[in-house]
């Protein structure tokens, strides 16, 4: 592992400058006009993996963006690690937040970065953490210490649900066969404190529309007579969550896990400073639901968000209206045992009950998936965990992410696989808003761990 890491440390600037490229590439999967960048981006992926010596590199055509697909076989008798990224990254919106342009990476110094990160759409979620494995595996190709079969599989539309990778695994489950998925894709707790992901919220992603008067109408001539979408919207969404801040909607409890006391405390010892969380969000207060610490808020509970709501008029100056419509997306975070396909059905009844005669009411499930958790006590489980006590010089404490990668419980399901999430990022990268960055520290640390969970994890399958 000496050569190795030599090899890593001469080879730093190379690594950074071939990230800043496929940083430059606008892969947003969420709008078609960038369907051309994102086809740019597979292609630049699968070039990256050619050249690093993988073998029946393919870039797989879908209803949407292609999925790219390559794989070194070594020996019939070694396990094989299949792993997951995503090149594909969320819209950039808005943009005059950030302080450079989101796909003209620049490096700089932070407070928690001393050593400088990385700006860019992309950088942590997740192109730079796909690309250590990448560049792990052609230290281990130049060194002749490939102590596993690999195969990749680098998705395009993660941010987007993972629709067509779902039919792709159902169809290619020999093609993917492997005895466990390795992911990075996710934040340790910070550069000090390391820690694997063991649990994955799920997701149910619902929008709402509200119609009033069957056309936009003159506010003076109707107001104060005919239902306004927006008011009546509104107070529908407030209604969604109770005083201590529980979520109304009736059933959506029901079938979430209860951790034991010595469950929840052990969460709790991880370190989490409220502070300056709050600082670096610039909130005075934090607000949940009642009897639950933050950890315990991201981690074991569900959760039910507004992500967005439109309607009537938002151009410049005033224009005096009573609309027809109103509009709201609203998202549902998932706990162990919920079911999205449930909760969608739950949220659509309640909503639907609580819309007064005055109004019509359309809920549409746009998206969703299933939470994951993930056992420590696990072969894979124990070499991620000794790879990166390795090189932090620290075990790494398991943590629950408050985050969704609707994927993990279908390979789960589908490939009978269970996944590491060995992430490197931190919560604070601002993954998905402006300014989105990846710690050096972090790229490089993680480079370095990945063949240490090779070498791991090969031995103790062997044993
Ligand atoms: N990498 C994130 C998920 C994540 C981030 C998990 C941090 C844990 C910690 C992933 O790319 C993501 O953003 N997923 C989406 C879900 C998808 C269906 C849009 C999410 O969580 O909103
Ligand atoms: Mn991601
Ligand atoms: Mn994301």
């Amino acid at each position: 592992m000496k050569e190795l890491k030599k090899y890593l440390d001469t080879n730093q600037e190379r690594f950074l400058n071939e990230l800043l490229e496929i940083l430059r590439i606008p892969s947003v999967s969420a709008d078609p006009k960038y369907k051309d960048d994102v086809r740019r981006m597979a292609d630049a992926t699968a070039a990256h993996l050619s050249k690093v010596g993988v073998d029946n590199v393919e870039v797989l055509d879908t209803p949407g963006h292609p999925i790219v697909y390559g794989e070194k076989m070594i020996d019939p008798k070694a396990p094989t690690v299949l792993v997951y990224g995503h090149y594909d990254v969320q819209p950039p919106d808005p943009l005059d937040l950030w302080d450079s342009p989101a796909f003209e990476p620049v490096v700089k110094k932070t407070k928690v970065h001393p050593k400088g990160a990385i700006f860019a759409r992309g950088s942590c979620d997740d192109k730079g953490q796909f690309f250590m494995h990448v560049k792990a595996f052609e230290a281990m190709m130049q060194h002749g210490k490939l102590p596993c079969n690999v195969k990749f599989m680098i998705e395009g539309e993660e941010e987007i649900g993972s629709k067509n990778l779902e039919e792709f695994c159902k169809k290619n489950k020999i093609k993917l066969a492997c005895d466990v998925v390795l992911i990075s894709d996710t934040s340790i707790i910070d550069n000090n404190t390391p820690s694997l992901t063991v649990g994955l919220r799920g997701l149910a992603y619902m929008e709402v529309e509200v119609t009033g008067p069957n056309k936009d109408l003159h506010s003076g001539v109707y107001g104060g007579a005919v239902a306004n979408p927006i008011s009546v919207l509104s107070a529908m969404i407030a209604s969604l969550h109770d005083k201590k801040k529980k979520v109304t909607v009736k059933g959506f409890y029901d079938d979430v896990q209860k951790l034991s006391a010595k469950e929840r405390k052990r969460l709790n010892d991880a370190p989490y400073d409220e502070k300056a969380y709050m600082k670096d969000l610039a909130v005075d207060a934090l607000m949940g639901e009642e009897g639950y610490t933050t950890i315990e808020r991201t981690g074991i509970r569900p959760a039910l968000d507004v992500n967005g709501i439109w309607g009537g008029y938002t151009g410049e100056g005033a224009k005096t209206v009573l609309p027809s419509k109103a509009f709201a997306k609203i998202s549902m975070r998932l706990v162990p045992n919920q079911d999205p396909k449930k909760i969608e059905k739950l949220f659509q009844k309640h909503f639907e009950s609580l819309a007064p005669k005055s109004v019509k009411v359309k809920v549409t499930a746009l998206h969703g998936g299933h939470p994951v958790v993930v056992p420590t006590n696990s072969v894979e489980y124990k070499a991620a965990e000794k790879a990166m006590e390795t090189t932090f010089g620290k075990k790494p404490l398991p943590q629950r992410g408050g985050g969704s990668i609707p994927i993990v419980a279908m390979f789960d399901q589908v490939l009978d696989a269970r996944s590491v999430l060995m992430g490197f990022g931190l919560d604070s990268d601002a993954i998905h808003s402006p300014n989105e960055h990846y710690g050096l520290f972090n790229f490089y640390k993680g480079i370095e761990t990945i063949p240490y969970f090779y070498q791991y994890y090969a031995e103790m399958k062997r044993r």
